[in-house]
């Protein structure tokens, strides 16, 4: 079944499907904008890193304790490629699968997963609420405090960082960069409209 590739309509539906929580929906969304503007940055298929990005968590909301093994059994009935699942399943590498990120999709997946909710949490504390003006700079500051979510896994994204070659720096300008094509779906656009 490799030539059937899923659409964005269809996977999106699936991810409602399986999510009614609104802060996993915009994770996936951030995960989703991420995944294209790196798609798009090293000449990749936007559309198939998109959708990897917009399911890699569609069961944890309703199977938490099976993560990544569900998505892997939901995504097969519905004859998804082999390879966006082997990718969905990387990103739980450690975790919750031994599925080692391989292909440059895959170490961006692992890399930027963890990231996205740093940079969240980062913009809103900041004045504007937004990802729009953000730089790297602030979320190198909340990244050296260990107590600023705290649930967010450093190493994880610093081994992602290391896979793909690229400094902090450079990863997380790139990662802000993607969430901005979707600061409004995630609600990080911000309180610049409203003044
Ligand atoms: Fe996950
Ligand atoms: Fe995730």
């Amino acid at each position: 079944m490799e030539t059937y590739a899923p659409t964005r309509k269809e996977a999106f539906e699936l991810l409602k499907e399986y999510n009614q929580d609104e802060s996993l929906i915009k994770h996936a969304l951030a995960v989703e904008a991420v995944m294209r503007h790196f798609a798009k940055k090293v000449g990749e298929d936007e559309e198939k890193w998109g959708l990897i990005g917009l399911i890699h968590d569609l069961d944890y909301e309703m199977f938490p304790q099976q993560h990544c093994k569900k998505t892997e059994e939901i995504l097969k009935k519905r004859n998804w490629p082999a390879d966006y699942i082997r990718a969905v399943l990387s990103h739980g590498w450690g975790i919750c699968t031994d599925v080692e990120p391989q292909s440059q999709m895959e170490k961006v997946l692992y890399a930027i997963d963890e990231l996205t909710g740093l940079i969240a949490a980062t913009a809103l504390v900041r004045p504007s609420k937004s990802v729009l003006d953000m730089k790297a700079k602030s979320v190198k500051k909340k990244w050296k405090d260990k107590s600023f979510a705290a649930g967010v896994d450093r190493a994880i994204i610093q081994k992602g960082a290391d896979m793909l070659g690229m400094d902090l720096d450079e990863l997380f300008t790139d990662t802000i960069m993607g969430m901005r094509q979707a600061a409004t779906e995630i609600g990080l656009q911000g309180n610049n409209q409203d003044e």
